[in-house]
Formats: structure tokens, C-alpha cells, sequence
């Protein structure tokens, strides 16, 4: 008997589970898989409150202080938190801890919206350094130590940098010189790791965050370990950061209800990683280095590689470039998806990324292995390569108020904007890098920008379509 009467959230979760896939995106524990069985046949019971021996997470004294505790001597930080809603509250409440209203950070313009959010929220100023560009993969690359040297020298009353890193294609910003050099001038640097909680736990991953001098990062447990949707951490790395501030932000930032599932989650990752994670690891990557060599004989895919232009990647995520075939990134995620019933964690004009973690086998890689050598096959070559390169502003810019920006509610159509102010952050999701942020002016390129990849198939948040139609953008009208 069917119990449900109205339910199209769990009908859909129901047929998307139903279908026999190999998942190769986030939550990082696949379906359950990197999970222990008991935890798991425990987890919906574990969804409690703050009941006697449970702790209170705004106050913690007992059982999650001591797994908080834990949490820090895994990562070396000087304190370590839970969050239960995801990087993008440690972000808001590393952002609200270390600045006051008014005060500039040096920000990688590449950044999540998560972090433009923040600067809205909090009124701090953003001094945007710009990403650099590989034309030859299509791809941003963070920009280098000298662009954020400039960027300081230039507003040297900015108090800190935060800066992303890996990002969501795996690709690494050295951080050792930049933390020094900022300590040097008594900044602080703030790091959205939010992609890399897995590299404190292998020789064969990236330095983490924390070991290169970063004062304070966040990192989504929920995109590469075995961890609940929502689970994500803040460390603090030096005594730079009043942990009193932290602590008070986190609970400002956070629902008085947190999950207990979802902190449980955290407990049990961290456990699994500092037990395992070395192992585990060191065999993901053999498995994927095999596959990467087999993968580096196709002809019109390719595989981005695990350094480029002196920069690392991170190894567990594979990356492929589409832009030499006559294939999209859509096209081929579409493709891996009704052909061989593979999911791909993203895909954007010309790339699709895989999300590997402890919880895949040789047995997954190896039928996404030959998904690609397969498809590599049955697909022509590009004559032209198309640059997908994100046309960011360089103009002056400054985040509108909080009151102008929750007041802006005059929509436009795209075509007719250049000129006007943008209101929301107009994003292609994923990867979830704001083309254009609140507050920048609309040019002729970013229309034309955005035109390109929404044919190619990109989602694009912040763009809305009306009854005939029209992509609409919404622009801050300043005089309501
Ligand atoms: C670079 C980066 N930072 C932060 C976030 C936000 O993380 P969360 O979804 O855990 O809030 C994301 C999410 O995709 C991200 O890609």
C-alpha cells in the first residue's frame, strides 16, 4: 500500500534512488555506502535534541565539546567547531568574528556566493583580486602572491585576505608565502577550504590550510568525507583569532535546533578518517592514477591534470575537458548519466568534475573508466576551441547596503541591462562563481556572457525567465 498521499519531494527522492546509479558526486559518504552499518542503521534515532548526556551545542560542556576536542587534534587547529549549515555559515560567521562594518578584505573575485553574501550581511568592504586564466584548459586559476601583495599595498588598511582554496575543479592557491606575508603586515588570512576536509588525512593530498599559516578556514565535511549533508567545520589555526568572538558568531549564525544526526555524521567521519583515511586514501589514489593513465588515450576528451602551471590539484577529483571534442561539459554529463548511469558531481560549457572519496570502489572507477574511453570514441573532434572565460568586472565596486539590496525589485530584461547596477549575484551554478555581484555595473560583455552559456545549458541563478520567455535580471533601483 502507498502511504504517501502528497508527497513530491519524497516521490522524487524515491524515483532518483530507485534507478541503479554509481554516484560520483556529494554527500561524500554516496547513498550511505562510505557509512558503518551501524551508524547507519542508527542515524534517524540519533535525531535528537538536547537532552541529559546529549550536550547543548550553544554551550558545549560534554559529549560534543569532547568530539569538538577531537575534531581539533585531527586538524592541529588551535580550536575547532561544528557547523551545521554548511561552509557557508563558517564563512558568515568567520567573516562576522574577525571584521567589523566598514573594515576591507583583500577576496579572491572567484569566490563563492557564500562569501558575497557575508560582505552584504556584514557591511565589510571587498577589495576584489582577480583570478588568473588558463586559456589552454578553460579554467580560472587563483591569482598569484603578487597580485595579492598589490591588492594590499594598495588598500593597506585592509585587515585580512580570505581566499579560496582548492577550488571546486580541485586547483589549489599556494598559501605558505601569502600567510606569511600577510602576518608580516599584521593581516589575517581567512581560507575557504570548503572542498578540501579530506587533505589533512594523506602525504599524498595538498597541504591543508591550517599547515600552510592560515589563522582560520571552514571546510564542508559533507562534499569529500563520509558526513550528512550540512556538516561542515571552522578551525581557528593561531592565536591571531579571539576564539570568544568565534564562538559567539557561530551561535549567532546557528538555529537553536541543531542536528544531532548531522553533528553525529561529523563524529563519525572524523573517527573514520584519522583511523583509515591513510589507507583509504593512499589506495583511491593508486586506483585513480591507473585509471588517469588509461584515461590519458583518449583523443578528444582529456583529463585535467593533477598540477597545472605549478599549481597542485587535488588527485581525487577528476576532471574532464570536453572543449577539444564537439561535445559540451552538458552534453557529456548528460551522456555518462543515460548511458552508463554515472553521475557526475557538476558540469559546466566544458567541463564535467567526479567527486571520488573514501566511499568509491575500484569497481565505480573502473566502469567510469570505461564510460569515458567509450564515449572518447564515439565523439568528433572540435574544429575551434570556445573560451568560456568569465568576464569580470575591473571597475570600482562596492557592496550595495543590506536595505538597498533587500529593496531592489525592479527586473529587467538581460539584453537591455548594460549600464544598470546588478542586484543579485548572477551565477552559473555550479561551479557557483558569481559572474556578476551585487553592486557591480552590467557590461555588454556580461550579457553576451551569459547569452553563451545559458545555450550551452547552464543554470543560471539570479536570472529569471518571464511568461514569454525573456531572461529577466533584477538591478538595485537606489531611489525606493
Ligand atoms: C568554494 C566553495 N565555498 C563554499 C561553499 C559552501 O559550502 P556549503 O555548501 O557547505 O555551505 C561551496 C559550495 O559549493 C563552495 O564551492
Amino acid at each position: 500500500m502507498n502511504r504517501y498521499r502528497n508527497t513530491p519531494l519524497i516521490n522524487a527522492l524515491k524515483k532518483y534512488i530507485t534507478g541503479q546509479r554509481t554516484i560520483m558526486h556529494m554527500p561524500g559518504h554516496k547513498q550511505g555506502k562510505g557509512f558503518d552499518p551501524d551508524f547507519l542503521s542508527n542515524a534517524v534515532r540519533f535525531d535528537l535534541t538536547e537532552l541529559n548526556g546529549l550536550d547543548n551545542f550553544h554551550n558545549p560542556e560534554g559529549a560534543i565539546l569532547e568530539s569538538m576536542e577531537a575534531l581539533r587534534k585531527a586538524y592541529g587547529a588551535e580550536k575547532s567547531y561544528f557547523l551545521v549549515n554548511g561552509s557557508s555559515s563558517g564563512i558568515h560567521a568567520g567573516i562576522l568574528a574577525c571584521f567589523n562594518r566598514g573594515d576591507k578584505i583583500l577576496v579572491n573575485r572567484n569566490c563563492h556566493i557564500s562569501v558575497i553574501n557575508a560582505l552584504i550581511l556584514f557591511g565589510v568592504e571587498p577589495v576584489f583580486v582577480m583570478p588568473g586564466y588558463i586559456d589552454e584548459y578553460n579554467l580560472a586559476v587563483p591569482p598569484g602572491i603578487d597580485e595579492w601583495k598589490t591588492a594590499l599595498e594598495q588598500n593597506p588598511d585592509a585587515k585580512g585576505a580570505l581566499v579560496t582554496t582548492p577550488d571546486y575543479y580541485g586547483i589549489c592557491q599556494p598559501l605558505s608565502d601569502l600567510s606569511n606575508f600577510l602576518h608580516e603586515k599584521g593581516k589575517l588570512l581567512l581560507v575557504d577550504e570548503a572542498h578540501g576536509a579530506h587533505f589533512a588525512f594523506s602525504d599524498k593530498l595538498p597541504e591543508t590550510a591550517l599547515e600552510q599559516g592560515a589563522d582560520l578556514c571552514v571546510q564542508s565535511f559533507h562534499k569529500t568525507l563520509p558526513a550528512f549533508t550540512q556538516a561542515a567545520v571552522l578551525h581557528i589555526g593561531s592565536k591571531r583569532i579571539d576564539p570568544g568572538k568565534v564562538s559567539r558568531a557561530v551561535s549567532m549564525i546557528t538555529t537553536t535546533s541543531p542536528s544531532y544526526t548531522i553533528m553525529a555524521s561529523m563524529d563519525y567521519a572524523r573517527d573514520f578518517a584519522v583511523s583509515s583515511g591513510t589507507e583509504v586514501y593512499g589506495q583511491l589514489i593508486d586506483i585513480l592514477d591507473d585509471a588517469k593513465k588509461k584515461l590519458s588515450k583518449m583523443q578528444k576528451l582529456r583529463v585535467i591534470p593533477d598540477s597545472i602551471e605549478g599549481l597542485k590539484r587535488d588527485p581525487t577529483r577528476l576532471v574532464i575537458d570536453t572543449s577539444s571534442s564537439d561535445i559540451s561539459g552538458y552534453e557529456l554529463y548528460d551522456r555518462i548519466f543515460s548511458e552508463y548511469r554515472i553521475t557526475a558531481e557538476m558540469c559546466d560549457t566544458c567541463h564535467v568534475v567526479f567527486i571520488h572519496t573514501m566511499a568509491d570502489t575500484a569497481g565505480d572507477i573502473s566502469k567510469l573508466t570505461h564510460a569515458l574511453l567509450e564515449t572518447d570514441s564515439s565523439i568528433g573532434k572540435s574544429n575551434s576551441r570556445a573560451s568560456f572565460r568569465i568576464p569580470f568586472s575591473t571597475g570600482r565596486y562596492s557592496i550595495p547596503e543590506l536595505k538597498y539590496y533587500l529593496a531592489s525589485t525592479e527586473e529587467i530584461p538581460l539584453e537591455k541591462a548594460e549600464g544598470f547596477t546588478c542586484a543579485d549575484a548572477v551565477t552559473p551554478y555550479p561551479p557557483g562563481i558569481p559572474v556578476l555581484c551585487p553592486g557591480e555595473a552590467i557590461t555588454a560583455e556580461h550579457i553576451r556572457y551569459l547569452d553563451k552559456v545559458k545555450k550551452y545549458g547552464a543554470d543560471v541563478h539570479g536570472l529569471r525567465k518571464d511568461r514569454n520567455g525573456t531572461g529577466m535580471i533584477r538591478v538595485i533601483n537606489t531611489k525606493t
